[in-house]
């Protein structure tokens, strides 16, 4: 994890946010190739989940929605963990995680366990972050962070049903930011308090619940491995009755094996009808299916959601390699070509050159209208394509003497650095083709 974070940081994937004042504990600011690799990853979800099928929908609600919501969904009332202070030390700890927490005065013991811990008796301490609504600060002035994008599309059922006239099975899809105050962020990005979530509701007709709640599972673990991740780094885990959230018949979590160990990447969840029923006893209105025949249902919800950040990681770790290459070490970032942030680098091979450099900036001007390619010339070609390595560019393209001589370039591959000519008109094409074939990572399964 040490390496990757260190990584993030040189290369400007995230930087830790606040820095100058000295930074606020385990929140997280993404750079240039931070936002480009995010936004791949959330177009490759888009994909899956909205311009391939027919069955399902975009939405983007609010992050501050009517309080009641809250109420609701049961977060007022039940979205806490327990906490337990240390009065010694000052630490709050979750009190059902102490197994897992190093003492804040002897980090080699469990908090408690040292002879000067004195813990307090466990409390709730509900993860919503507050905020007031208006300029006064008064009763009914009170609202919420959302602490998951869900409800938002939940109480767009209604709309949606009648506005995009679906019929279930249909689903709902959202990207946007929630925010939990976690009482033990860490972990880089994979536990954080302001997180961007993906989630999608698929609204089921209730006998169907069971069927559809498998189909998602395999679904979305088939997402990461058309995306590379390797498969026995992938396992599924359903959750024991005990362990469920208070709205679910059923969690699975997709899991991923993280530098600190199996933890949960993405949940998969069947809901039931616990959240349109709540909402329609709270706000009065109906939500509900009725059939063109009059047959009426509440749908069951089953629910796929992720954050951003979880991926990130996990496709940081997947991808992240060292490998000595003749005498030289190299770090590289062997990422999917289609979630790497550059797709290619185009490199004059001596800066000075203008004919090299103005080959290549005509390049770089042809393949930047469709692919996110940067043009490099600073520093020695060694240097450059270690650089590219280090944020996980797929392949480049190097402008030398014999380019000025018969129009042909170099393309160097990522992962097996093998490098072979092709003539610079067919540069755009040959691009397009890479990005088209399948790819599977060189490292072990
Ligand atoms: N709507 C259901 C829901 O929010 P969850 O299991 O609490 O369920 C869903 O969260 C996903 O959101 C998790 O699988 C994880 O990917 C991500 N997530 C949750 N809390 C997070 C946090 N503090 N930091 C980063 N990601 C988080």
């Amino acid at each position: 994890m040490d390496k990757i974070v260190s990584l993030c940081r040189r290369r400007g994937f995230v930087f830790p946010s606040s820095e100058i004042y000295g930074g606020l504990g385990s929140t997280y600011d993404y750079g240039h190739y931070g936002v480009l690799l995010k936004n791949n990853i959330k177009a490759r979800w888009f994909e899956a989940m909205i311009f391939e099928r027919d069955d399902i929908v975009a939405l983007d609600s609010a992050v501050i929605l009517h309080p009641r919501v809250w109420e609701a969904s049961g977060h007022v009332e039940g979205f806490s963990d327990p906490l337990v202070d240390c009065r010694t030390c000052k630490l709050r700890f979750r009190a059902d995680k102490l197994e897992d927490s190093q003492c804040g005065r002897k980090p080699s013991k469990r908090p408690g366990e040292f002879k000067e811990c004195d813990l307090t008796e466990p409390r709730q301490f509900n993860l919503m972050f507050e905020t007031t609504v208006g300029p006064v600060q008064e009763a009914g002035s009170k609202a919420f962070l959302r602490p998951e994008t869900a409800q938002g599309i939940f109480i767009n059922f209604k709309n949606v049903l009648q506005i995009a006239r679906r019929r279930p099975p249909f689903g709902i899809a959202q990207v946007g930011k929630s925010f939990r105050n976690e009482i033990t962020p860490g972990n880089f990005l994979f536990r954080v308090r302001e997180f961007e979530q993906m989630e999608m509701e698929f609204f089921v007709p209730p006998a169907e619940a069971e069927q559809w709640y498998r189909y998602w599972i395999e679904q979305r673990l088939d997402w990461y491995l058309r995306y590379g991740v390797r498969r026995s780094r992938l396992r599924v885990r359903e959750h024991g009755s005990e362990e469920r959230s208070h709205y679910s018949r059923g969690t699975s979590d997709i899991e991923y094996l993280y530098p600190i160990g199996w933890s949960e990447l993405e949940g998969v969840a069947n809901r039931g009808d616990f959240d349109l029923k709540r909402h329609t006893e709270f706000s009065t209105t109906k939500l509900e299916y009725v059939g063109p025949d009059g047959e009426r249902y509440v749908p069951h919800v089953i629910e796929p959601a992720v954050s951003l950040e979880r991926i990130i990681v996990a496709v940081l770790a997947d991808a992240y390699d060292e490998e000595v290459v003749g005498e030289r070490e190299r770090t590289v970032l062997r990422f999917h070509p289609q979630i790497a942030p550059v797709t290619a680098a185009i490199l004059p091979l001596i800066a000075k050159d203008e004919g090299m450099v103005s080959t290549a900036r005509r390049l770089y001007e042809e393949l930047r209208k469709r692919h996110a390619v940067e043009y490099d010339d600073n520093g020695a070609i060694g240097r450059r394509y270690r650089r590219q390595d280090e944020i996980g560019t797929p392949w480049a393209f190097t402008i030398d003497e014999q380019t000025l001589a018969d129009d042909t370039v170099t393309i160097r591959d990522r992962d097996s650095l093998a490098q072979e000519r092709l003539p610079i008109g067919g540069v755009r094409e040959r691009l397009g083709e890479l990005l088209e074939q399948d790819w599977q990572t060189p490292k072990p399964d």
